[in-house]
């Protein structure tokens, strides 16, 4: 039995990690980065670079840089640099700057003194944390697991852990579960410091001290279907992210960023079907990525944590 902050370490950055694999992330699930989701996602990071007076963006935990392909599309004046934990991926435009990193909460020694739009869009959910369990006598308890996924409780959680759980998530209903979000909070604060000027922005599904899950959102996913959490290697491994713990400046929902952004799915004047027949499919494509982007029951509340820097203050 192992704590289940070390498995998932292991299962997801070991040497044999799940994404070490070869297929990506992309192979095992969809997110807002890629495909036509993504050409609009890149749309609104330009916007926030533009809008924060940098030229530069900086994608943490980029998959295979799905995500910068569609940026150096579009705006190929940007210096784009990728950052995950495999070598640069064949196929990414050569503009594209790569820097390989450890993994997990470990950021790459040549990060830093960033003038940039830093993005780290679904990586705090997989940064592992402590998993703790409420045992029958109302005491924290840290969860250990094995291979298969067998959990039982280990000893109770105490010193700086204890502390985030009273002050972020606090309960002592038996069996409800804690995922204690100090190592992201750490890991948030340790990207902050890389930036001397720009934006940091963290995109992530979160919840706040009155949306906790009470029985936590530790979940695996492979090959595109939900299933148990099993630190194997050859599952992702996610828990959503406590986004009021990080302490940035901002935290809005993707749904109201983007309509404070001006990104609205209105569907195109259908005259156009005949004069420009190519135009209106491509935005009514851009349409419904922006539905999908902004839906309040799906991508519309992931949460954008946002933390602005000015030269010389991180
Ligand atoms: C859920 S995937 C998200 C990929 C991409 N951002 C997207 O939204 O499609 C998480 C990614 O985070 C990467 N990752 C985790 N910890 C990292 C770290 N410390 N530095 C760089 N990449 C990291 C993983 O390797 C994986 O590619």
């Amino acid at each position: 039995m192992q704590r289940w902050r070390e498995a998932w370490q292991d299962a997801l950055y070991g040497p044999d990690g799940f994404y070490r694999r070869d297929e990506g992330p992309a192979g095992h699930f969809t997110t807002s980065a890629h495909g036509e989701l993504g050409a609009v996602l890149a749309e609104v990071v330009a916007r926030l670079a533009d809008d924060s007076g940098v030229c530069r963006v900086v994608d943490l935990a980029c998959g295979r840089g799905e995500l910068l392909a569609h940026l150096h599309d579009q705006r190929p004046e940007l210096e784009l640099l990728g950052v995950d934990v495999v070598d640069r991926p064949a196929g990414l435009p050569e503009a594209v700057a790569w820097l390989r990193s450890p993994g997990g909460a470990g950021l790459p020694d040549g990060l830093g003194g960033l003038e940039a739009l830093v993005l780290a869009h679904e990586w705090l959910d997989v940064v592992p944390c402590t998993v703790a369990e409420v045992d029958g006598d109302g005491t924290l308890r840290e969860v250990l697991v094995d291979q298969s996924g067998t959990e039982s409780l280990g000893d109770p959680i105490d010193g700086v852990e204890l502390a985030w759980a009273d002050a972020w998530w606090a309960t002592t209903t038996p069996g409800e579960r804690v995922e204690i979000g100090l190592s992201r909070d750490i890991a948030w604060r340790d990207l902050l410091s890389r930036s001397a000027s720009g934006l940091t922005v963290a995109v992530d599904y979160g919840h706040t001290r009155t949306t906790r899950p009470a029985r936590g959102s530790l979940t695996a996913y492979r090959s595109g279907v939900l299933t148990d959490a099993v630190p194997d290697g050859q599952h992702d491994l996610t828990a959503h992210v406590a986004v009021d713990s990080l302490g940035a400046d901002e935290v809005v929902t993707q749904r109201d960023l983007l309509r404070r952004l001006g990104f609205t799915a209105s569907t195109p004047d259908h005259a156009g079907a005949s004069t420009d027949p190519l135009g209106y499919v491509r935005d009514l494509g851009r349409s419904s990525s922006i539905a999908a982007l902004t839906d309040p029951d799906g991508l519309g509340g992931f949460s954008w944590a946002m933390t602005r820097h000015t030269r010389g203050h991180a």
